[in-house]
């Protein structure tokens, strides 16, 4: 019983902690609100830099996760950039009111939703430097990954991480609605006021393996967090 109301405690204590850095995260990044950002912030008389995150491109996660590399290239969101090109989508373009025959591809009012971390310091930049953030990449869900992805991170040394031990790396996982309506929402001009069928109904889609095929984890990393694929089945 003792035992039990302790453990209670230290999950109120941990939620305490991590609403308190929540805040401090909403307060210390208002600026620019992006993972992959610089924050700085201060506790009582101690300063301290929160750590970078910078976008390496999906390529990069391909050798450890082919499965759902290969499976994801075959979404429409892994060639989102190429709908910018002149002569694609003529018609759904023309219902939008937008220029059919007009290169949007280095327009910064649709990079933002159709690439990689556009307007981050290490986001997308062009198709000529940045290829491999074109597009819906990896990152573009699951957050910047030049911390989480190191062997003794995610990778090899460290195959049976934590879920908590990634996150805090910024790997994102599981990923919410939220990560999704940063795109699929109103200031699309492809959005459901224009037609119904470009609303995204997040549970049906994530289920239906629209973002990539999905596997069940072969490691232990403890309890599965909530909200994920996987809860039902773990
Ligand atoms: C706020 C994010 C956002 C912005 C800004 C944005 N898009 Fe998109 N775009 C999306 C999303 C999400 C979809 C997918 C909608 C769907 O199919 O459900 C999409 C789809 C498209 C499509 C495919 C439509 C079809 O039916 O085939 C084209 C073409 C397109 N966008 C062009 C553009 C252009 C050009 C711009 C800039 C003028 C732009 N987008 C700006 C998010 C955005
Ligand atoms: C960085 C922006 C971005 C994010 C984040 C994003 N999408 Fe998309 N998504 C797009 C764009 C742009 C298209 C249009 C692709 C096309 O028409 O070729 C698209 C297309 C789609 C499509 C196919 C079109 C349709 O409506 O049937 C689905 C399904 C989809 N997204 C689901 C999701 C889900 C689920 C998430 C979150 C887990 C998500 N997307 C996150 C930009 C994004
Ligand atoms: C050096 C190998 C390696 C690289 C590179 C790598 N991962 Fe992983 N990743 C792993 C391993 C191992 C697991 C655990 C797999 C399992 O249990 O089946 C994992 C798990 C994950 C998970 C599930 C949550 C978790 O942490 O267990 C996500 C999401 C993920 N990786 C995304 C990515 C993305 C996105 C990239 C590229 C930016 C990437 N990974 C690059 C090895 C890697
Ligand atoms: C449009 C959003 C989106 C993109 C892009 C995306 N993922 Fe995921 N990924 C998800 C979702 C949703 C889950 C399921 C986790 C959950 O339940 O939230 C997931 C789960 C995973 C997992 C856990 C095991 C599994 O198969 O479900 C790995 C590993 C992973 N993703 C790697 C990648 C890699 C590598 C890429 C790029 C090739 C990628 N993801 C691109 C949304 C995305």
């Amino acid at each position: 019983m003792t035992k039990r109301s302790g453990k209670t405690w230290a999950v109120a204590g941990l939620l305490a902690v991590s609403l308190a850095l929540t805040i401090l995260a909403a307060q210390t990044t208002w600026a620019s609100p992006s993972p992959a950002t610089a924050a700085y912030g201060s506790v009582g008389q101690e300063t301290f830099e929160q750590e970078t995150f910078e976008y390496v491109g999906s390529r990069k996660c391909k050798k450890c996760h082919l499965p759902q590399f290969k499976s994801w290239e075959d979404t429409p969101m892994a060639n989102t950039i190429d709908v910018l090109k002149p002569g694609e989508r003529v018609d759904a373009k023309l219902d939008a009111d937008l220029d059919p025959d007009a290169d949007y591809t280095d327009d910064p009012t649709c990079l933002e939703c159709h690439t990689v971390g556009y307007g981050e310091p290490s986001g997308f930049e062009s198709l000529d430097a940045t290829p491999d953030l074109a597009g819906t990449g990896c990152e573009a869900c699951h957050g910047p990954g030049s911390a989480y992805i190191a062997d003794n991170v995610m990778g090899n040394k460290n195959k049976k991480h934590s879920f908590e031990e990634v996150v805090a790396k910024g790997v994102v996982f599981p990923v919410p609605e939220d990560t999704c309506r940063k795109c699929h929402n109103d200031r699309s001009p492809f959005n459901a006021a224009l037609d119904p069928k470009y609303e995204l109904v997040y549970s049906k889609e994530k289920l239906d393996e629209q973002t990539h095929r999905h596997l069940k984890l072969k490691f232990d990393h403890g309890p599965m967090p909530a909200g994920t694929l996987f809860q039902d089945s773990q």
